[in-house]
């Protein structure tokens, strides 16, 4: 390399007019006018306008000129020349160096580049399996470059947050037992312990712990975790996690933590100031307004329970399902009597369905009175009490569940998402809605009918409250009656975090694997470890995870959350760039002790 850089290309400006200089680059895009070459070269910070063959001593016959004939888009060069004011009419406004060009006195192609195999800055028109496979020619597109600054930005401003707040970061293990966080686990074999396997952490969430009885008082780290579960939008399989935990706390303190951080992050990436404290939403309020745990609370169309009703009337449908424990629930679609016709109602209904709802009863409101599919169940004042009750308005359009309150939350919290998304409720590219919001009051456990016992909403180290701690003797007790200390962060519907005190007495942490069904052999061998060190003088401490990623994908309003994972995977996990994961070699296996078995 003969020339060395002076200047990035996005440096350049008026005041910078007839210094020599030296920039370094790709050839983004090359325009030839009559034997004058135009360039765009672009860095990582921008683009600057390259012209050859213009003056006398380079003039279109010159070698120099020749020679910048033959770049290609995508090539990587070095230029000297002199900056220049771009003549009157050809400023460009949509570049920071729009008013300058670089007149070019010397050249040096330091590497040709093939056609690359997709349109990198046209229109997009490849898979994205192609588009990950050539993933380093991806991240060349400015907004993907920007979403790499900006992540690189947020956890320069995490550190410096956490530095300040006199937190330790600290590594923790990658090679480990399991951490159960709801997920399966990626797990590794031992060569030299043969048969046995490490767990990949679903989460640092044992050894932060550790940690703290180590007397730490206040850790962070910014870790990977790794969990093997479906994948969606919003799920990688291996992801970012701002981690910490505290010591001497409760609520207030972590939650007042996370505040502050996020204040701070919001403004320092996108400039915006963030309003704090955050609403809070107990658990049981949300899901019978919204019929979820994570709510996007930036529009209304909330559930309204009408069980009440549909317990007295004689709709079998409705009146049985009150009768086992269900529920009926509705949604109101203002002004949605008018837009929806009975085939769009169908297509909601098989929406409904394929979440598990056996149909989907609807009440349009006109003004010749209630067009239903199930009017002829109702008597008038029945009728006239549910629209009532759901607040309805002429052109209403009602839509009911009654299941098991598990599907008719479900159902009815995905119609309203669907619903909001496509009447255009939810407020979009405005970035001033920031929906935050606690959840508070998680149940400690919830019932896994196909298993036929208790799972921890949370993982099994959340300490349940005051009242669910008395509550743990009893011996008719209802675990679906406890209730845990955990806090969740929800912004704009999507779990950005969650969090809570944790259990640190041993006996308590006893009864909660008990609750579990997990046999005292099973506990001592899992996580023997842990009960052993709060033994040993193990602080009341609390903490929190943020999904990384998820923060970043709100900051960068971007769709997937591959867009914001310089390397992520594909929905089956793999890695269309480097093959991952691939079969390993015979002998590989056997080092290992391990056989293939098809
Ligand atoms: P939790 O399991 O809620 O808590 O995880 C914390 C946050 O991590 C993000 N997250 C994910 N992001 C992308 N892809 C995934 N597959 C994925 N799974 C989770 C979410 C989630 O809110 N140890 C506890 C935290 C604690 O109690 O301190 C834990 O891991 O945004
Ligand atoms: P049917 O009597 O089965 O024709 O149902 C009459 C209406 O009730 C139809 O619009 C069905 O979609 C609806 N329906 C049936 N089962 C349910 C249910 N469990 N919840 C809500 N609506 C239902």
């Amino acid at each position: 390399m003969k020339l060395r850089r002076t200047h990035s290309c996005s440096d350049l400006r008026k005041k910078d007019i007839g210094k020599e200089v030296i920039i370094s680059g790709w050839v983004h895009k090359w325009r030839d006018h009559g034997g004058v070459i135009f360039i765009d070269l672009r860095d990582r910070e921008g683009i600057t306008q390259v012209v050859f063959g213009k003056d006398d001593s380079a003039g279109p016959d010159s070698a120099l000129a020749k020679s910048a004939r033959g770049l290609r888009n995508e090539w990587v060069i070095s230029v000297k020349g002199n900056v220049e004011a771009r003549p009157a009419g050809t400023v460009n406004d949509k570049l920071d160096t729009g008013e300058i060009e670089i007149l070019a006195g010397e050249m040096e192609i330091l590497n040709k580049s093939k056609t690359p195999p997709f349109d990198v800055f046209g229109k997009e028109d490849v898979s994205d399996e192609i588009k990950m496979k050539y993933r380093y020619i991806d991240l060349r597109k400015q907004k993907m470059m920007n979403t790499l600054l900006l992540r690189s930005k947020v956890n320069k401003v995490v550190r410096d947050f956490f530095y300040s707040g006199g937190f330790v970061e600290v590594e923790t293990p990658v090679l480990t037992r399991s951490t159960p966080e709801g997920a399966r686990d990626y797990l590794v074999p031992s060569r030299i312990d043969k048969g046995s396997f490490y767990a990949m952490p679903q989460s640092p969430q044992l050894f932060k712990q550790l940690l703290m009885v180590a007397g730490l008082d206040r850790y962070f780290q910014i870790v990977k975790c790794f969990r093997d579960e479906d994948l969606r939008r919003d799920r990688q399989p291996e992801f970012t996690q701002i981690d910490f935990e505290m010591s001497f706390v409760n609520e207030e303190d972590v939650c007042g933590v996370i505040e502050s951080l996020i204040k701070e992050v919001f403004k320092s990436a996108i400039n915006v100031d963030v309003k704090t404290p955050f609403r809070r939403i107990e658990y049981a309020e949300a899901m019978n307004r919204f019929g979820t745990d994570r709510p996007d609370a930036r529009f209304g169309m909330e559930l309204v329970d009408i069980s009440e009703i549909a317990a007295a009337c004689e709709f079998r449908v409705f009146k049985d399902v009150t009768g086992k424990g269900g529920m009926v629930s509705g949604i109101n679609v203002e002004g949605g009597a008018s837009k929806f016709s009975r085939k769009d109602i169908d297509d909601l209904t098989v929406m409904a369905q394929g979440d598990g709802a056996k149909g989907l009863a609807w009440i349009k409101v006109t003004s010749e009175g209630p067009e239903s599919s199930i009017a002829k169940f109702f008597k008038k004042e029945e009728l006239d009490s549910i629209i009532k009750k759901m607040k309805a308005r002429k052109d209403d359009l009602l839509l009911f569940v009654a299941d098991k309150r598990k599907v008719a939350y479900e159902v009815l919290s995905n119609l309203r998402l669907h619903l909001g998304e496509k009447l255009n409720l939810i407020p979009r590219d405005d970035k001033a809605v920031f929906s935050f919001l606690w959840v508070i009051g998680h149940p400690m456990f919830e019932y896994n009918d196909d298993e036929k016992r208790w799972d921890a909403v949370h993982h099994p180290f959340t300490a349940p409250d005051k009242d669910s701690i008395e509550k743990l003797d009893k011996n008719d007790l209802d675990a679906g009656e406890l209730r845990s200390r955990a806090y969740d962060l929800v912004l704009n519907g999507m779990e950005v975090g969650g969090g809570s005190i944790r259990i640190h007495s041993k006996e308590i942490q006893e009864k909660v694997f008990n609750l579990l069904q997990i046999k005292p052999e099973t506990a001592r061998q899992k996580f023997g470890f842990l009960l052993d060190a709060l033994e040993y003088g193990a602080p009341p401490h609390g903490g929190f995870a943020f999904g990384m990623d998820r923060l970043i994908m709100v900051l960068s309003g971007a769709r997937s959350i591959r867009d914001v994972i310089a390397f992520p995977k594909t929905q089956s996990a793999s890695c269309p760039l480097t093959g991952a994961p691939s079969k390993i070699t015979e002998k590989q296996l056997k080092e290992l002790d391990l056989k293939i078995i098809k």
